[in-house]
């Protein structure tokens, strides 16, 4: 199979998402993403969660810690065993489940709540995600997300990697206003628009190590491409341009997602 298909396909994305060390990336960088979708979806005690791409737990631990039944899934079951792990060391119950979002294994209607903090929108195919998120989303049920935009620093830092990569339909368009509302249908949705700092010691160099030990698309690429050193000095300049910390400080590198939040009608 060609390389570009090979990365495309379901097996060929999971193998790229279980490189690297997610769970030290998430829980370093983008942790605040789960208290803030459960507070947004209004999660509550004895409601049924679906958290989409959930990787390690990052919504669906929050989730059962606010008392809901927390059902996870993720393409990676690297991701799952780690989040199963966390989950038993905070004596928490949770059902990890390996699967796509653009083809979910449950019935129409099985969750009050349906939660992907940067997850779903990594799925090729918007359309059948968005189709998913709503299906298994009970009426008057809530879909809630959070979704980098293509207006922040994620445009230019996904604009490294492509040449890099195979082509594909981008993230971001899931960060459209337009696009996402007409992706999440008759839906009543809520986008609010926000910032976060990845902080990173041993400034813009720091930064960009910590990628490619830690997060999985960028730790693959390094170590499958033939010319690594060229895809290392982009990244740099990509992180020097984008840094606010100090001279000789940690990296501070400024990010933009919406919260989405989507309310189906009853
Ligand atoms: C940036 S991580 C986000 C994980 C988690 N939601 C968090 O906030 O830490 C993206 C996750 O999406 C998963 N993923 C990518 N494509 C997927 C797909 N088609 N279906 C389900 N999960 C997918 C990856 O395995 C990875 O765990």
């Amino acid at each position: 199979m060609p390389r570009a298909a090979a990365a495309r396909s379901v097996a060929g994305m999971s193998t790229i998402w279980a490189a690297g060390d997610y769970h030290r990336f998430a829980t370093t960088l983008v942790w605040h993403f789960g208290p803030e979708l459960v507070e947004a979806c209004s999660i509550a005690p004895g409601q049924r969660v679906l958290d989409v791409a959930a990787g390690t737990g990052n919504v669906a631990l929050r989730a059962a810690e606010a008392g809901a039944i927390v059902t996870a899934t993720d393409i990676t079951p690297e991701q799952l065993s780690t989040g199963r792990r966390e989950a038993e060391a905070r004596g928490l119950e949770i059902d990890w489940i390996e699967a796509d979002a653009q083809d979910l294994p449950f019935d129409d209607g099985a969750f009050d709540v349906v939660t992907s903090a940067a997850g779903a929108i990594f799925a090729p195919d918007h359309e059948a995600v968005a189709r998913e998120l709503t299906r298994v989303t009970r009426p008057g049920g809530t879909i809630g997300m959070t979704n980098f935009t293509p207006e922040g620093l994620a445009s230019d830092f996904f604009g490294v990697f492509a040449p890099y990569a195979p082509p594909g339909p981008s993230p971001l368009d899931w960060g459209s206003e337009p696009r996402v509302r007409a992706l999440l249908g008759d839906a009543h949705v809520e986008l609010r628009r926000r910032d976060y700092v990845e902080r990173v010691p041993g400034g813009p160099q720091g930064f960009v190590d910590f990628y490619r030990e830690t997060f999985g698309p960028a730790a693959a690429l390094f170590a499958t491409i033939d010319a690594p050193q060229e895809l290392e000095r982009d990244f740099l300049a990509f992180a020097e341009r984008a840094n606010e910390g100090p001279p000789g400080g940690d990296a501070e590198l400024r990010f933009e997602y919406l919260l989405v939040t989507a309310r189906l009608p009853n």
